[in-house]
């Protein structure tokens, strides 16, 4: 069942007026949702009752997650199939949630990989700095007026201390190692803080979720899956992993806060180039030209 037509927001929920009734519900559209902290965040926001737009590469495992969060008791779940590194995705993506969602309250970019050497996708981007940081930029900024008055929550990292952003080399063509990783997760940090300035309509945070035991790195053979393999007993659970997540998502307590970086649900400084904000203006500008956002958006409150 499809809610009809948005009334009004009250706290992080839009209420609706569907057949008769006053309905409020927490509509949250979720990237990565299909392995590790975001399945782990899809199955606990649909515990507590959220209306979940479930996004993910591979309608199998859409679908596997769609279920247990169904089994957890959520009403609400919904699927959407998007590979994330290509703009042309996220814009039939966006296309689709606006055909299908009237508001949404929550928007969690929450996808992202680290990839060992460099490719370019086939719209010719690198495909670290697509995944991690234009995805969710795209995405956000598609759906910048659904969201008015709501929540956008960016699963950063720790890693973004290693991190060294070039505004003349986002695509790592001069040089690329992992670090392209750490760089990727300081963007979304970066681009966290210059969307809190330019959208003062909307609450965006970004979190570390810790160490946690997924399917992180997995995808690579070599040094990296051997760390992720052997390091997992002493890692962090993906649902502790997924806890700030669902905080920022939907408490009380994170309902004023924005252009933060939140670590075990408290905010906390990031690295002083995270805290840069003709960096994150330069960001921001260079990232609208590459996916094409149209002039007035580049321009945004400056
Ligand atoms: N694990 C950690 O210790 C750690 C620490 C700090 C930050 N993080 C961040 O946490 C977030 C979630 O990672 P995780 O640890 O939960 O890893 P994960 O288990 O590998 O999950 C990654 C999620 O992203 C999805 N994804 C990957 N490539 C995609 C693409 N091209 N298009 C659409 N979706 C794609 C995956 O889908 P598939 O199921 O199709 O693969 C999966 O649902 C990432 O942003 C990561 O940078 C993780």
């Amino acid at each position: 069942m499809r809610i009809i037509a948005a009334a009004s927001r009250f706290g992080a929920r839009a209420c609706v007026w569907v057949r008769g009734k006053f309905s409020c519900v927490t509509v949250v559209v979720l990237t990565g949702a299909t392995r590790g902290i975001g399945r782990a965040a899809a199955i606990e926001l649909a515990r507590r009752g959220a209306e979940v737009a479930l996004v993910g590469r591979d309608p199998e495992r859409v679908k596997s997650v769609a279920e247990e969060a169904t089994a957890a008791g959520g009403r609400r779940i919904h699927g959407h199939v998007a590979d994330l590194r290509l703009m042309s995705n996220i814009r039939a993506l966006a296309d689709e949630i606006r055909g299908g969602y009237e508001h949404v309250d929550v928007l969690a970019n929450n996808a992202g990989a680290l990839f060992a050497s460099r490719n370019e996708t086939p719209e010719g981007f690198e495909q670290t700095f697509a995944l991690n940081h234009l995805a969710p930029f795209l995405l956000t900024n598609l759906l910048r007026d659904r969201l008015a008055g709501g929540r956008v929550v960016t699963t950063a990292s720790d890693a973004h201390q290693s991190g060294r952003l070039d505004l003349d080399d986002l695509q790592s063509e001069k040089s690329y190692s992992a670090r392209a990783y750490g760089t990727s997760k300081l963007c979304n940090i970066l681009f966290t803080r210059e969307l809190a300035r330019r959208a003062p309509e909307l609450h965006a945070n970004c979190f570390h979720p810790g160490v946690v035991r997924t399917g992180f790195a997995k995808n690579e053979n070599g040094i990296w899956k051997a760390v992720a393999t052997l390091g997992a007993p002493f890692f962090r659970s993906p649902e502790r992993g997924a806890r700030s997540l669902v905080w920022l998502a939907l408490s009380n307590d994170a309902a004023a806060l924005t252009g933060e970086y939140i670590q075990n649900e408290k905010v906390v400084a990031p690295s002083a180039q995270a805290q840069d904000d003709t960096l994150a203006r330069g960001l921001w500008e260079r990232s609208a030209q590459l996916v094409g956002l149209p002039a007035e958006a580049r321009a945004r409150r400056h």
